[in-house]
């Protein structure tokens, strides 16, 4: 077992080039879910020595209530349900941690997260790699494990940009024709 992301997330604070980049995270109660999901629309609440994307939890704000996803589930539960909800995807002996959801880009219409990844072939650290890691269609997580896969970084974000290129020359475009009045 590994040590776990809670002290890994306690271990990055202490960084303060990290600090600010990091979602806010606490151990797990239903009090600290309730009140991060007053201010976060989104939460993700995760098993503290998970990995592959097992055992994810999403919880989200919507009209009336909350969505709860768990896996290729989704279920919607008024205020009152909500509890009961995500105590069914707990594991009981398990310890559980609550974050911050973050809202993902979309590549081809599923999220995807950036990965760089490192290694100390002797004293120094180097960049071995960067990858953007592409979600199966439905996921809310990355993992290989749950059908995600790997894409060239450069590939991805070419694309948005291209993309974002396009938005401005339309948005442009627009601008050019002439209002009447
Ligand atoms: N706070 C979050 N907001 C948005 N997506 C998340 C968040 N936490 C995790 N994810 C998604 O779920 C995946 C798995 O989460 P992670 O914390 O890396 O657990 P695991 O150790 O199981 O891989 C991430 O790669 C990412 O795609
Ligand atoms: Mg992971």
């Amino acid at each position: 077992m590994g040590i776990g992301k809670m002290k890994k997330h306690r271990e990055m604070l202490k960084r303060s080039v990290l600090r600010r980049h990091l979602p806010e995270t606490h151990r797990f109660t239903h009090a600290r879910a309730l009140r991060m999901l007053r201010t976060y629309s989104t939460i993700f609440i995760k098993p503290n020595h998970g990995s592959g994307g097992s055992g994810i939890i999403r919880v989200k704000k919507v009209r009336k209530g909350y969505e709860v996803r768990y896996g290729l589930k989704r279920t919607h539960v008024g205020s009152a349900s909500l509890y009961k909800a995500i105590q069914s995807y707990l594991r009981p002996s398990g310890q559980y941690l609550v974050q911050r959801g973050l809202r993902l880009a979309k590549y081809k219409g599923s999220i995807f997260d950036a990965r760089i990844y490192m290694q100390k072939p002797k004293k120094k650290w180097d960049i071995s790699g960067m990858a953007a890691r592409v979600a199966a269609p439905h996921r809310f997580v990355t993992n290989y494990h749950k059908g995600g896969h790997g894409v060239k970084l450069k590939r991805v974000l070419s694309r948005l940009f291209t993309k974002r290129k396009k938005v401005k020359s339309t948005l442009r475009n627009k601008k050019d024709i002439p209002s009447h009045g």
